[in-house]
């Protein structure tokens, strides 16, 4: 068996919940494999809302197994309030969720330490969610990080002492709420202490391949966006794990050759939460209609998202990046009632047309719109792709015969079925 895998292709917030929701029966084991509690993955079901953070999106289904990858971050504060919020709701959350032993700890210091950063940053701040993400990852890669396996051993107590004083030295002259932070230091033992008794930590890594070896089928989660990957996205505004298709066998310990599907999911118009270059932003009514109609604020921090038309050369190269097999094009009624309909198909950057995405999407690139006919309010008439108004099979068409890869499933609303399949 090999592991399909699901990301977002823009810059996060493409609804990459719902499908995962959608099709988790399909599956037997759902992974995350990178970022942490900065994601929040919205799922609507039977018209109730739900959005998590670091637990996987398979959770709602009683015969799927969930497992937190190495490659996540975990703050223990938003995690156990995760988990004891799905617990109200009647699920036995422990017993549907598996974490790695190396996947890494938020410490509320790093929530300060990303506070600082920006702060530091002035008017070039990333627009970071401030969940503590880019310095968890730092410690990481800085070979001082604490993960979920210390917490099992003797050693754990004076290990997050010492990372404890090494950030309060990093913080230097920077004024937080001292009193705050012990509270939260608090919590965090506390969460610790659960995380140590009722959940399942293990090796992760051999779970998932001795499962592949017995035929389960595993779905890769990603979280956030390939063009918010350290690597490939609009650096430095992006967020500190790689969000592409090599990020799963990272995030999770799986050979690449035993990646079967890519799913890329993908919204019908752009939007982005945070700083940074965004082409085909509409600073203007068009732009307020799409965020107001698609209730673009997010779910994570609230902020309203930025919003404008559907990008094709930032998607073929995130199609590119991750060798995306098939599409998932969500959100898309949130169009219905717009008269003209437009996609940026190139960029003209010094006079010149290209498709490509410069090493700096700096404000001088214009760009270079088709535009389309919209489609209108209409019924949802089933799961029928062929019930569909023809202006909009025109456009979907567009779509994917500009980037060469099929759409397979559509979103047109944020139910679980609302949803075609083709
Ligand atoms: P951080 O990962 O929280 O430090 O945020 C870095 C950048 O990524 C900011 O622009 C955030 O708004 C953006 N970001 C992080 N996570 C998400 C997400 O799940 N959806 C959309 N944007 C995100």
């Amino acid at each position: 068996m090999k592991t399909d895998i699901l990301l977002g292709l823009q810059w996060g917030d493409e609804g990459k919940g719902k499908v995962v929701d959608v099709l988790s029966p399909s599956y037997n084991i759902v992974a995350r494999f990178q970022g942490g509690p900065n994601a929040g993955h919205t799922l609507e079901i039977a018209g109730k809302k739900h959005v998590l953070h670091t637990i996987p999106s398979g959770i709602f289904h009683s015969n799927v197994l969930n497992v937190i990858g190495n490659g996540v971050v975990i703050d223990p504060i938003s995690f156990v309030d995760e988990i004891r919020e799905l617990d109200s709701l009647g699920t036995d959350i422990c017993k549907r969720l598996i974490v790695s032993k190396r996947a890494h700890l938020i410490l509320p210091t790093h929530r300060l330490l990303d506070a600082f950063s920006e702060a530091q940053k002035g008017t070039k701040k990333i627009g970071s969610t401030l969940k503590g993400i880019g310095p968890a990852y730092m410690d990481k890669t800085g070979r001082n990080g604490l993960r979920i396996g210390d917490i099992m051993e003797k050693y754990f107590t004076k290990r997050y002492q010492d990372l404890l004083d090494k950030h309060k030295k990093l913080l230097g002259s920077f004024e937080y709420d001292a009193k705050g932070l012990a509270e939260n230091e608090k919590k965090w033992m506390n969460a610790i202490d659960f995380i140590r008794k009722s959940l399942t930590c293990i090796d992760t890594e051999y779970f998932l391949n001795e499962s592949l070896k017995q035929g389960k089928k595993i779905l890769a989660e990603g979280a956030q966006g390939s063009l918010l990957d350290i690597d490939f996205g609009s650096y430095p505004y992006v967020t500190s794990s790689s969000t592409t298709c090599a990020g799963a066998c990272i995030g999770l310990g799986i050979a690449p050759s035993l990646i079967g599907s890519v799913e890329g999911v993908f919204k019908a118009y752009c939007t982005r939460v945070g700083s940074g270059p965004f082409p085909t932003e509409l600073s203007d009514e068009t732009g307020d209609k799409i965020c107001q109609v698609g209730r673009e604020f997010g779910s994570t921090t609230g902020r309203k998202r930025r919003c404008g038309w559907l990008d094709l050369p930032a998607l073929k190269r995130a199609i590119m990046l991750s060798g995306v097999s098939s599409l998932d094009m969500m959100k898309i009624d949130v169009l219905n009632d717009f008269d003209e309909v437009k996609i940026c198909t190139h960029y003209l950057i010094d006079g010149q047309k290209t498709d490509r995405l410069p090493y700096n999407l700096s404000e001088a690139i214009k760009p270079v719109y088709k535009s389309f006919k919209g489609w209108g309010k209409f019924p949802f008439m089933g799961s029928k792709f062929d019930s569909l108004p023809i202006q909009l099979k025109n456009y979907i068409q567009f779509i994917e015969e500009a980037v060469g890869v099929p759409v397979k499933l559509l979103s047109l609303g944020p139910d679980r079925e609302q949803t075609i399949l083709r």
